[in-house]
């Protein structure tokens, strides 16, 4: 290992998902092992790496001028290079050497071990691309370098890449086929995660809904001796590791979720009661061209069943409006279906157009972008509404909520989750510290946030 001051560092940068967040600690986790030093500055790295997405053209562009940025910081520090990771380099591949003069290196994301080899070329000046994708990574003997410094709530990635192949999405084509990580290696991240002093973990994958070990597609058991496990059965070890270990997991899939999942919530206190389920459209038609393999009804029978099996469990979803010729009627779908299901919280996009797509190649993306955002405004104004009652639900009940940290606007309060993953903001006392469970009665809110006082 090289002493400290002649250690090179990098310094790292993620945009997009969640996942790419937690693959970005994996990268730590494989520099730092080679030697590298982390930094949190990027004027005194030697290494400056983006680990970018690729789900909408805007996301793309960020990243762009991120890089024109970047040309500056290169020209003040002579000879730092950059790295891009992650989707856009899987995407663009060599290209963006050639697009991106400032561009020394693209790593894809099934790639990573392959980083420190990389950087010798790119250490004698030449340039580096690995975009090999696999069928078989999944970094499960790596153990991430945690970057998110509450040093209280941390991501496991249970799986990557995506088989779905919704006509709209580039995911597949970035991350590649799908395969889940080992539950042991799983159980033992988050068993040692909370020895740390870790009391929250968020469990993610693509469509954690077809997580599956140890099975192939067609039910037969790769190895007889062991048995199969599916997502309820990994959620239900990881919920047993401790009864103060929150446990959360995203992204739902509202064709494969099941009954189980939500009985195997139900059983444990601990796996917090908050369920992200993506609906993209509220209109049947729409949602076959979209490939999303269900129906409206379909989706309100899910919805249904989470009512029944886990009443009081919060619900979030993704919206994509101005979808290839998506027409007023099957817009008002999605704003009715808003209408009935309620939900406290939303992600809400106008459709883009990627690239190799199935929807690109099969439809035309006719919808102006004027009506896509007036539609979009639509969706938003209602879901504030509805974040709006949703919170406002909240008053006046008491919540066990994880302490995370100290509230943005005063030192004075702390800010937490509750089980239903809404943040609640309240006065701090001296005998209580971050990763601390408190009971909180909530009494008044905003749009966004719960206030409350320790009951
Ligand atoms: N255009 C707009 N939104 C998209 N998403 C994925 N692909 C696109 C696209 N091409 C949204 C979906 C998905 C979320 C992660 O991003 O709603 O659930
Ligand atoms: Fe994209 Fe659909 Fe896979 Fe989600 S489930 S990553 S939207 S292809």
């Amino acid at each position: 290992m090289l002493k400290e001051k002649e250690r090179k560092k990098f310094f790292i940068e993620s945009y997009g998902c969640q996942m790419n967040f937690s693959d970005s600690e994996i990268v730590a986790s494989i520099m730092t092992k080679e030697g590298y030093g982390v930094t949190k500055n990027e004027n005194e790295a030697d290494f400056i790496f983006l680990n970018t997405c690729s789900i909408r053209e805007k996301a793309e562009q960020t990243v762009r001028n991120r890089l024109t940025n970047l040309k500056h910081s290169k020209t003040k520090k002579k000879g730092v290079k950059v790295g891009v990771l992650g989707c856009m380099a899987e995407r663009l591949k060599s290209t963006l050497l050639e697009q991106e003069k400032l561009v020394d290196l693209v790593v894809g994301p099934d790639a990573y071990r392959d980083i420190p080899n990389l950087l010798e070329d790119v250490s004698q000046g030449r340039k580096a691309v690995n975009v090999l994708l696999s069928r078989e990574e999944t970094y499960a003997d790596i153990s991430p370098v945690r970057m998110n410094q509450d040093g209280v709530t941390a991501f496991v990635s249970i799986m990557r890449g995506c088989d779905n192949m919704c006509s709209f999405c580039v995911v597949p084509f970035t991350r590649g086929r799908e395969r889940s990580r080992d539950p042991q290696t799983i159980v033992s991240e988050c068993q040692d995660l909370f020895k740390k002093g870790y009391r929250e973990v968020t469990l993610l994958g693509q469509n954690v809904d077809s997580y599956r070990w140890n099975v192939t597609s067609k039910g037969v058991l790769k190895n007889p001796e062991q048995p199969a496990v599916n997502f309820a059965q990994l959620l239900d070890m990881v919920a047993k590791v401790d009864q103060k270990l929150r446990v959360r997991f995203s992204t739902s899939h509202p064709k494969d979720m099941s009954d189980e999942v939500l009985h195997t919530m139900a059983a444990h206190q601990n796996i917090c009661k908050y369920i992200h389920l993506p609906v993209q459209s509220g209109n049947s038609n729409v949602l076959k061209k979209m490939n999303r393999g269900y129906s409206r009804e379909w989706y309100l029978n899910r919805i249904n069943a989470i009512r029944t099996i886990l009443p009081g469990c919060a619900i979030s979803t993704d919206i994509i409006t101005g979808f290839c010729g998506e027409t007023p009627l099957e817009h008002a779908d999605t704003i009715s279906l808003m209408q009935e299901v309620k939900y406290d919280f939303a992600y809400m996009f106008y459709y883009s157009e990627r690239p190799k797509t199935l929807a690109e190649r099969k439809f035309e993306d006719d919808i102006p972008l004027e009506i896509k955002k007036k539609r979009l405004q639509e969706v938003i104004d209602l879901q504030m509404q509805h974040s709006y009652t949703s919170n406002q639900k909240m008053v006046g009940h008491t919540f066990e909520v994880l302490i995370e940290g100290f509230s943005k606007r005063s030192d004075d309060f702390f800010f937490g989750r509750n089980s239903q993953n809404a943040v609640v903001v309240f006065p701090k006392q001296a005998s209580l510290k971050i990763g601390d469970y408190v009971k909180v009665k909530v009494d008044d809110c905003t749009k966004a946030t719960l206030i409350g006082k320790i009951a």
